[in-house]
């Protein structure tokens, strides 16, 4: 089974063909990131307009990358939300008219279970499991009982963790997209210089907050009398560290949660752009192996957006019959529990 999937929701326009043997055959992205630089964050028209133009060479490769033609795919997947409506749009066009001119069939997937099933992809990993998806705008913790079936545990309040990253890059003087360098930045940083408050702390669910600790962490900048690199970085790693504890303690309730419900631990997934967050992968890994469970995150290429995980999804959603309409909206918000 070979199945071609696009992914189109932000600003990477990226597609992959996989087969049912779990191998990436073909893989190509085309970042927009400079496009967007001079404005500091994705621009929807902007983004829409390039995912266009990525379309046809990204197609062209990952058939020359195969060897494989169009007829030879068993179905044509695309990301049909949540995200940005225009490079959604240009994503499931594309997959639906390509499953209507090969007449194969057309699945759209919703992009957080592209990240919720990646794992499935690269490790062995068997339903139900826990789930702590961590991207730019999506911070939840969810029971991953079964293809299809989510239940959520916790969401954010507010701002995602992926923003709270961003947003507290700028506020550093970093560029976009902020995370990544803030990591690189929170490496040169030293622990305990800074304390910031942790978010929601008389709130005993799995629920979480970032408005509170990007406004502290904007405050204690403001305060700083000489804002060396040295300072911004023991900042960075203040910032990094409260979030990688934040996120722990309430993984930590979830598991007990989920051992609850389930009667034994299992395994606990990282996944998601900010997943690629190797300080926040070991806080997460001491957190798993105390509760008994198994860590695992996809290796961080698959982390961020990529085509992969949505022909991945595809895969798994055609092998249990689950195919799209073609008349299926692309929608801008889509829980993942409304599948
Ligand atoms: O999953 P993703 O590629 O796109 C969404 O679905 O949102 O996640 C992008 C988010 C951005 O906010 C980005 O800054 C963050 O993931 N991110 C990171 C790192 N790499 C990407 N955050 C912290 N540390 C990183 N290494
Ligand atoms: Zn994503």
């Amino acid at each position: 089974m070979n199945i071609l999937g696009i992914e189109s929701s932000c600003d990477d326009t990226s597609i992959a063909i996989v087969n049912d043997k779990r191998q990436i055959l073909a893989h190509a992205t085309l970042s927009q990131t400079k496009a967007h630089i001079p404005y500091g964050g994705v621009v929807p028209e902007i983004a829409a307009r390039a995912h266009g133009e990525a379309l046809e060479p990204l197609l062209q490769s990952v058939l020359q990358q195969s060897g494989l033609t169009f007829n030879d795919m068993d179905a044509f997947v695309a990301t049909a939300g949540p995200g940005l409506i225009g490079g959604v749009m240009v994503g499931t066009v594309a997959a639906k008219t390509l499953a209507a001119a090969f007449n194969k069939p057309y699945i759209g997937i919703n992009h957080l279970e592209g990240h919720a099933l990646t794992v499935r992809l690269t490790d062995q990993v068997p339903f139900p499991y826990l789930l702590l998806l961590v991207s730019g705008g999506h911070t939840q913790l969810i029971c991953v009982e079964d293809l299809g079936v989510y239940s959520v545990l916790g969401t954010t309040h507010d701002d995602a963790v992926g923003e709270a990253f961003d947003k507290t890059a700028k506020v550093l003087g970093l560029g976009y997209p902020g995370g990544p360098q803030l990591e690189t930045l929170a490496r040169l940083g030293n622990p305990g210089i800074f304390i910031l408050p942790q978010p929601l702390q008389r709130d005993p669910g799995c629920h979480f907050s970032f408005s509170g600790l990007k406004t502290a962490v904007k405050r204690l900048v403001d305060q700083q009398p000489d804002l060396n690199d040295q300072t911004r970085a023991d900042i960075a790693r203040c910032f990094q560290d409260t979030v990688a504890t934040f996120l722990s303690s309430r993984s930590e309730r979830a598991m007990k949660l989920f051992k609850d419900r389930f009667g034994k631990a299992a395994h606990f997934v990282c996944a998601g752009g900010v997943a690629s967050n190797l300080s926040l992968r070991q806080a997460l890994e001491q957190t798993a192996q105390k509760e008994g469970f198994t860590f695992c995150a996809p290796p961080l290429h698959l982390c961020t957006d990529n085509g992969a995980m949505i022909a991945w999804a595809g895969l798994e959603r055609l092998q249990r019959g689950l195919v799209s309409d073609l008349t299926l909206k692309p929608r801008p918000r889509w829980p993942l529990n409304a599948i």
